[in-house]
């Protein structure tokens, strides 16, 4: 048997089934699109599901694809066994209600056999229990004797997947020879072992389960098969495991490189590697698809597999950070399947860096908060870690469980492992739950999925503005109708339709629709499955009927200021390439007539002369009337010209290019301004950060500008008329302000500290002298604590030597302050336990040093108690 590479089986599939009038398409984005009940794509017919359903019309009744998938449901055991992964692709191919067992079971085995060239003899399938069809096939039409056939029941050969279409399966094993296997007398096909090896699973959609197990017989009857490429890849070229195959055995190998590490030879050490290999594949991936790390949904999937990686890391005692140089070969090794890998490389590489250097932080972190943790389970004389504590530190600090243990094993602690797992299951849940799942697509369903999936409506807004058609359905919120009346809300489809739905960021187009009879006013516009266009509004005039002949009217200005606003976005983007790097990526866009938001990966707020050249860039693009040029071409062509992609978005195989002069090409299929000029201006507003590594630019064009600086306008003149003065002189009053502000400030002050003198009267006549030193004890009226030092100070200097303490009550509030001179403290005063002495007779508490200190109290009727009790508490300090 010829050894085919993994690329090589891919491409052979693909055109096998080209062959079969198949139409081959791209893998789809690991991001689920519309669908719910799905966190990532997890086999080849989950992308499909609407063609399955009927939602939507497939571009051709026969599929074939080659889908990267993650599944994480045993990422616990990936390392521990070489059987166990988390990415892998799938090879596939589809019948929407066209071929069903007969062709798919043939073609199965006309591709293992002659196409690969496996050994019949070897190949064993299985079917459905009560699947009587599917077993003559393989027996009459194939020739696969009885005793070779086997018969499973519902567990083994029924595939399905919540509610929706399912069916009976059919699998196909491959006999490994006896060196896999367990060697018991029993060793069959379904075996636990590695002997039997299940390649290739045909499910024969022909059920749809009502989500209750109540089966009804589906009309269209489709086929959904799939094969994993690696598995393949085993047993095509003769190796133990997915880890041995071509292009991960190289990735395998890079890891022991690193870590100066032999696979094969120590357990320990080849968990690592196979962690590391694993992880990193999904890893490079998922990012490659837009996937940022978080601490939620997809998000954190992609910051687990990536800090397991970077942990295992540790463990095989790689130095320094290692993972972009790992996901540099995943991205040669399957650039040929994937070209978005390669296209995505410095952003793919950058995020990784950045997730690994944090990881590296919070490793520290955990270290020391773990050993907080040791030294207070030793004062406790307690021997175990509570699973509470170790789920927080593999949650908060991402530490995994077994990390944890180790550290704690060598002082001869053990951990709570069932209170961790119950702990992570709580966690689970609450993911889970988070999930809702309503539909088969994980959608709430609406009346638009009663429409005849055959009707569909053509997008004719780039060259109309004005435009008539047919309306061809009717709906109210909650049933198809045939007609609505005044007053009605509800949505309407027509044939042709001039207005743009809400996508790629752009709002919807507003307008009007009438008919001989009626109005309906377009509030919104939705895209819906199956290439309809919805115009939800209501009818604001006399009637529409289905069958109607329309007239539809976008309104003019809303559709060109948002053309205003859209255009400056592809300017921005460009840009912002240009200042901060290639690394920036669009996240996100929303633009309508009056504004626009762009985001975009970057991983540090921009500085003001990043924003101000960014800005200058974008209105010196503005003042060049620069033409722009929409072009329609097929999407490899279209790559060549550089133009800007979104990533995780579904293209088809022709797409919509817009260009403004040699100065931005992008894939859009919004709407835009002729010439740039139009756009007038650009002025940015803010920029925030949304998420880590994601950060926000608002911006205003041409009217939204005008109005903005109208409002600023409107703003200066009533604070000039605040100030009695022009807008020109505006800066030179509040100068003037501010200068006579100061001066006046400083007066008060000088004021205040005459009346505190003046409150305090003669007071030097107070003095008295306790065991040698004197001491001054006064109440004053109406000083705060500022006063009252100050006043302090000046009484000290006069006294010479000695203890002044001051008390005072001002707006109710009391404030206390007790000052002490060096030859006093020497003596023994203490000028901050004479005021704690003190402090509680009016309702107050305060401290401070031996020379100074100051209290604040509740208490006005208290003074003059506290201030009589000094003397004796100074006694008791000089004894
Ligand atoms: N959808 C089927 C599977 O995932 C082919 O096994």
């Amino acid at each position: 048997m010829q050894k085919y590479g993994v690329n090589e089986l891919r491409r052979m599939f693909l055109e096998f089934f080209e062959s079969k009038g198949h139409l081959a398409m791209k893998s789809f984005s690991l991001v689920p699109h519309n669908d719910k009940s799905l966190l990532l794509i997890n086999s080849g017919m989950a992308p499909l599901k609407p063609y399955f359903t009927g939602q939507e019309i497939p571009p051709c009744k026969r599929v074939t694809t080659c889908q990267k998938c993650i599944r994480t449901g045993d990422i616990e055991n990936v390392g521990k066994t070489a059987r166990h992964g988390t990415f892998f692709e799938m090879l596939g191919n589809f019948s929407f209600g066209d071929y069903f067992k007969k062709e798919s079971i043939a073609w199965t085995w006309e591709f293992l056999t002659e196409v690969v060239g496996l050994d019949p003899d070897r190949l064993y399938p299985s079917v459905y229990l009560e699947d009587d069809e599917a077993w003559e096939i393989w027996n009459k039409n194939i020739g696969i004797p009885a005793e070779r056939i086997f018969r499973f029941g519902k567990e083994d050969n029924f595939w399905e997947h919540g509610s929706g279409p399912c069916g009976p399966c059919s699998e196909v094993y491959y006999d490994r020879g006896e060196a896999y296997g367990c060697g018991k007398p029993d060793c069959t096909v379904g075996c636990d072992c590695d002997r039997y090896m299940e390649i290739w699973n045909n499910v024969f959609t022909q059920f749809d389960n009502d989500g209750n197990n109540n089966y009804t017989e589906l009309e269209q009857k489709n086929i959904d098969t799939g094969m994993g490429l690696e598995r393949l890849a085993c047993i095509v070229q003769d190796v133990d495991s997915m880890f041995d195959v071509d292009t991960i055995k190289e990735l395998r190998e890079h890891v022991s490189r690193l870590a100066d590490a032999e696979y094969g030879k120590e357990y320990d050490t080849d968990v690592s590697i196979r962690v590391i290999t694993d992880h990193i594949r999904s890893v490079t991936f998922m990012i490659s698809d837009g996937i940022m790390p978080s601490n939620e949904g997809r998000g954190y999937v992609l910051r687990r597999l990536l800090r397991r990686a970077c942990r295992h890391g540790r463990l095989l005692a790689i130095q320094g950070k290692f993972l972009t140089k790992l996901a540099q070969t995943v991205i040669d090794g399957s650039k040929d399947g994937y070209p978005e890998l390669e296209e995505k490389k410095d952003f793919i590489l950058k995020v990784i860096d950045k997730e690994e250097d944090q990881f590296n932080k919070t490793i520290d972190q955990g270290l020391s908060i773990l050993s907080e943790m040791e030294a207070e389970l030793e004062k406790k004389g307690e021997k175990t870690l509570s699973g509470e504590m170790a789920f927080k530190l593999y949650d908060t600090y991402g530490f995994p469980l077994d990390l944890t243990k180790e550290i704690l094993e060598e002082k001869g602690i053990d951990v709570d492992e069932e209170g961790f797992q119950a702990a992570m299951e709580i966690q689970r849940k609450t993911a889970r739950d988070a999930r809702e799942v309503t539909n088969y697509m994980g959608a709430d369903v609406t009346v638009y999925e009663s429409i005849d999936p055959s009707v569909t409506s053509v997008f004719v807004g780039y060259d109309h503005l004005s435009y008539q058609s047919e309306i061809t359905v009717l709906t109210t919120e909650t049933e198809l109708v045939d007609a609505l009346t005044e007053g009605q809300a509800g949505t309407l489809f027509v044939g042709e339709t001039p207005f743009y739905a809400t996508s790629g960021g752009q709002e919807a187009d507003k307008g009007v629709i009438r008919t001989a009879e009626g109005e309906f006013q377009v509030e919104d516009v939705i895209k819906l499955l199956g290439g309809k266009i919805g115009h939800v509004g209501r009818v604001t005039k006399g009637m529409v009927k289905v069958g109607d002949t329309a007239e539809l009217l976008v309104d003019e200005e809303t559709r060109a200021l948002s053309a205003n606003n859209h255009s400056a976005t592809h300017l921005l983007h460009k840009a912002l390439r240009m200042v901060l790097g290639s690394h920036v990526e669009q996240a996100g866009s929303s633009v309508n007539a009056d504004r626009l938001r762009f985001d975009f990966t970057h991983f540090s707020a921009l500085t003001p002369e990043e924003l101000q050249k960014v800005e200058d860039i974008v209105n010196e693009q503005i003042r060049k009337h620069l033409n722009v040029k929409v072009e329609n071409m097929p999407i490899e062509e279209a790559k060549k010209t550089g133009a800007a992609a979104l990533f995780g978005e579904k293209y088809g195989d022709i797409v919509r290019v817009v260009s403004m002069g040699d100065f931005s090409v992008e894939f859009c299929g919004g709407t835009h301004v002729a010439n740039t000029g139009a756009i007038s201006a650009f002025k940015i507003l803010s920029e925030t950060g949304v998420a880590a590594g994601v950060r926000r630019i608002e911006a205003l064009t041409a009217k939204g500008l005008s109005v903005y600086y109208k409002e600023l306008e409107e703003k200066l003149l009533k604070a000039s008329k605040l100030l009695k003065t022009n807008p020109d002189k505006l800066e030179e009053k509040i100068q003037h302000l501010q200068n006579e502000n100061k001066a006046l400030r400083s007066e008060v002050e000088s004021l205040k500290s005459k009346l505190a003198k003046d409150a305090a009267g003669d007071v030097m006549d107070q003095v008295t002298e306790v065991s040698g030193v004197k001491l001054l004890a006064a109440k004053i009226e109406d000083v705060d604590m500022n006063g009252l030092r100050e006043l302090g100070d000046q009484l000290k200097e006069k006294l010479g030597e000695g203890v002044v303490v001051l008390a005072s009550a001002m707006g109710g509030k009391v404030s206390l302050m007790a000052m002490a001179t060096e030859d006093a403290v020497k003596k023994g005063a203490h000028a901050g336990n004479l005021i704690k002495a003190v402090a509680s007779l009016v309702g107050g508490g305060g401290g401070g040093r031996p020379n100074m200190a100051q209290a604040g109290g509740k208490n006005p009727e208290g003074i003059d108690d506290a201030v009589a009790k000094v003397p004796e508490v100074l006694k008791e300090q000089l004894k």
